[in-house]
């Protein structure tokens, strides 16, 4: 087991109606506020009114950044921090899902830099503060709204990347799962997906915390019991909840203390697909996880056997690749490049990108080289 900390300063508001205190909570940080959402969901579901009412109901100032786009781009990064500097803000608060929330949490941090979104991306900052953020998530997935990362692609430099700063926890968040009613199926499906592969990524990591293990086992289990019940029962409020929660627990730490990196190679892969296709965030790691799995066998053979030994009660590592896949197939998710419409004909434009950006994790055992990413491409694509 390795050294950790743990420290997630995020106050997290969960349940029915929890936005009703967003208005009290937000006065604690001043009297202007940028808004920042995508391209309209939160309008119909609620979200988007319920919180503007409330900071409206304390006195505090709205200005509105909108149309931030699912694989949000730098671009409406650095356009809502105009308007925040313009007008003077003291807090973002983002409604929506990953994408959204991934955006303010730059914006509250190149606001106060005072330069561009991509510089803070690149490392090139050191930033001490940033303005607070308070996160409505209306969207299961990416555990964002419990962790200081923010993804965001840049397509002048043909780029989409994570970058990690303490000054990007939500001050608080607020996730009421009757947002998450709206989802639809494709989304609700994306959204199981990924709070999955969060659980994988850190379980191919480096370093051995048994505990760690316990609670992923868990999350998983959560998820292939209550994933697929929710696709039959949309409107279950529990069900929603479940899987909500099970997300925010995938990627908020509880499963990588005692580990010394999480792996994250197949989010690079994952990423490329959506800078190059834009699909969807979950659509890719249903894709690249089972052809990564594969390609990596020899080399995680171990914890495939404890995962399939935990999940299916079966421990061979051949088996545990092909009931996890199995289990995305049954969702709905694709799981070969042809699934969502890309053929061989990308083949060599993929592995030229994927090699040119050096996709990669971050568990030196699991590291890729060329010939992996194009092995790895070439089982994305085998029928
Ligand atoms: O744009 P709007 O109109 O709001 O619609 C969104 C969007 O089309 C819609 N949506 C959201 N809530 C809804 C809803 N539709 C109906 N009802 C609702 N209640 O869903 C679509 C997808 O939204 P998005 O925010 O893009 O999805 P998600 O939460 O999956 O976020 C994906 C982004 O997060 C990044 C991904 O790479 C991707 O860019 N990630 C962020 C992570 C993090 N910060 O820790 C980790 C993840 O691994 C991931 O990389
Ligand atoms: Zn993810």
């Amino acid at each position: 087991m390795e050294n950790f900390i743990a420290h997630v300063p995020t106050e997290l508001h969960f349940g029915k109606g929890v936005v009703d205190g967003l208005g009290s909570t937000a006065l604690k940080y001043g009297k202007r506020a940028l808004l920042v959402y995508g391209k309209g969901s939160v309008l119909k579901n609620g979200s988007h009114k319920d919180t503007k009412e409330q900071l409206e109901k304390n006195g505090i100032e709205v200005f509105e950044y909108s149309g931030i786009k699912p694989n949000p781009v730098v671009d409406d990064v650095d356009a809502a921090v105009k308007v925040g500097q313009e007008n003077g803000v003291d807090m973002v608060i983002a409604v929506g899902g990953g994408s959204a929330i991934d955006s303010a949490k730059l914006i509250s941090v190149a606001i106060v830099e005072n330069c561009g979104g991509w510089e803070i991306m690149k490392g090139e900052r050191n930033p001490i503060i940033s303005l607070p953020l308070i996160a409505v998530l209306t969207l299961a997935a990416t555990a964002t709204e419990m962790n200081s990362v923010a993804v965001i692609q840049n397509h002048q430099t043909m780029e989409k990347i994570g970058y990690r700063h303490h000054t990007m926890y939500p001050m608080h968040s607020f996730l009421d799962p009757t947002y998450t009613l709206s989802v639809p199926r494709d989304q609700t499906v994306n959204g199981i997906v990924d709070l999955i592969a969060h659980v994988l990524e850190q379980y191919f990591g480096q370093g051995d915390a048994s505990l760690s293990d316990r609670f992923s086992h868990a999350i998983i289990q959560e998820a292939m019991e209550y994933g697929p019940q929710l696709l039959d029962n949309p409107d279950s409020y529990l069900l929603r909840a479940r899987i909500m929660w099970a997300a925010t627990n995938a990627l908020n730490g509880l499963t990588s203390y005692g580990r010394l990196n999480m792996d994250g190679g197949v989010h690079s892969i994952g990423h490329i697909l959506s800078l190059l296709y834009d699909t969807a965030h979950g659509a890719t790691l249903s894709i690249a996880y089972p052809a990564w799995m594969r390609h990596l066998k020899p080399r995680i053979r171990e914890r495939l056997e404890k995962l399939g030994e935990n999940l299916f009660n079966d421990s061979s590592a051949v088996n545990t690749i092909e009931m996890l896949e199995d289990f995305f197939r049954k969702l709905g998710s694709p799981v070969r490049l042809q699934d969502v419409g890309l053929g061989e004909d990308k083949r060599n434009e993929l592995v030229d990108r994927l090699n040119k950006n050096q996709c990669n994790g971050r568990n030196p055992d699991n590291s890729l080289n060329d010939s992996d990413r194009e092995a790895i491409v070439d089982l994305m694509l085998a029928q």
